[in-house]
């Protein structure tokens, strides 16, 4: 880190995390308890929450959350607990209607968190004071149509931001489509998955078939805040999309966003801890991770473009859309009908070296020999690394 409190690519980057890290029980309690409990977490967009009982649902380590669109057309954030006797209240999201009921015994909120109703309350909790069990606030925040949620109801949301708004992307996400909405469950940690999507290092060799490059010299990750901003720099400029990927778009003649076609932003913001919002001229695409154990994580993505556009670019989603698990939806490495390699999506490459890498993880002779240099290398992972070494507080040094 700067004096500015900026933090700088090290020159001679080294691995700061254990395997353990990666597999231990005791070690995702912690960030549980002291990283994500800290952390603004994606709850969805702006066109999620346009009417009065709209809402969405976020789950911040140990607190689940909701965003409620109130009758007076304000957004509020509150924990998803019942004041009675803490029942999660709402699930997904949807339209509550004009109230938040609670489904165990239907203790009843208003849309501003206010108790209004108790079922026989006269009988059963005739001294109680409703207005001392309205819901608890928590914090909430709106980033270019994205929607955040805190535990902490006056956490400072301009402070995380940390300058990426200086940055961002001038998509309107209000003016495209939903096109796709897509969880994949991979047997992995979610530092796994984080660290491939940000090592600049693999794009040219994993990615042989997909992206095709860029070579480290040819991409930068820029830290910004906690958070990261990858560009491809080959061109000798700073572009959202590799031009591989560009050229063979191009020859499609898909039609590109208004606004957005310019490309000289970023092409993924790694917003940490969980979001990642990945821009370019064809659309616009949130993949938020979940993680759900030591080895086990969940990443839903969700993509807007114009009308009929498919996946995110340069995917090929129908390998994917044969491999998901019939009881839950999700998309599976090991219900793949062919080899990862093969399905031409950058996705499904990714998903399956994170399950090759967390299984080594638990090798006795696991260890990181070297990371390459520079932004465009693995340099960024100390940095992810430190942020989250200063963040996870183990009650024994593991
Ligand atoms: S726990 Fe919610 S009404 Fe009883
Ligand atoms: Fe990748």
């Amino acid at each position: 880190m700067n004096e500015t409190g900026q933090w700088q690519i090290p020159e001679e980057p080294k691995q700061l995390l254990g395997a353990q890290a990666y597999t231990s029980p005791e070690w995702f309690a912690a960030e549980q308890k002291t990283l994500f409990a800290r952390s603004w977490i994606f709850a969805g967009v702006i066109s999620d929450l346009a009417n009065p009982g709209d809402f969405t649902t976020a789950q911040a380590g140990p607190y689940p959350l909701t965003a409620v669109r109130g009758r007076d057309g304000e957004l509020r954030g509150f924990h998803n607990i019942c004041r009675h006797r803490g029942t999660e209240i709402l699930e997904g999201a949807g339209n509550m209607g004009s109230a938040l009921v609670c489904p165990y015994h239907e203790w009843t909120y208003d849309l501003a968190g206010n108790l209004r109703a108790i079922p026989d309350q006269a009988d059963c909790f005739p001294e109680l004071d409703r207005d001392a069990l309205g819901l608890h606030g928590a914090g909430l925040a709106v980033f270019k149509d994205m929607v955040f949620l805190h535990p902490e109801p006056k956490a400072d949301f301009q402070a995380w931001l940390g300058g990426v708004e200086d940055i961002a992307w001038p998509h309107d996400i209000s003016t495209l489509v939903e096109t796709r909405d897509v969880t994949y469950e991979m047997n992995c940690n979610w530092k796994v998955f984080y660290e491939n999507a940000i090592d600049g290092y693999h794009l040219k060799y994993l990615h042989r078939k997909t992206f095709g490059g860029p070579a480290p010299t040819g991409n930068d990750w820029v830290p910004k805040g906690d958070h990261l901003v990858w560009y491809y720099t080959e061109d000798g400029r700073k572009s959202a999309i590799a031009k591989t990927v560009a050229d063979r778009i191009k020859s499609d003649n898909r039609p590109t966003i208004a606004g957005a076609e310019a490309a000289d932003y970023g092409g993924v913001y790694m917003m940490f801890p969980t979001t990642i919002a990945l821009p370019n001229p064809y659309n616009f695409s949130v993949s938020q991770l979940l993680p759900l154990g030591p080895e086990k994580t969940l990443i839903r993505s969700r993509v807007w473009g114009i009308p009929g556009s498919k996946g995110r670019v340069n995917q090929n989603i129908e390998a994917s859309e044969r491999a998901r698990d019939p009881r839950t939806g999700h998309v599976k490495i090991e219900l793949l009908d062919c080899h990862p390699l093969e399905t031409r999506d950058h996705q499904l490459e990714d998903m399956w070296i994170c399950e090759k890498m967390q299984r080594a993880l638990h090798s006795p002779k696991y260890s990181v020999g070297a990371l390459a240099k520079g932004g465009g290398g693995e340099a960024t992972m100390e940095i992810f690394q430190e942020i989250v070494r200063r963040m996870v507080q183990l009650d024994e040094p593991g």
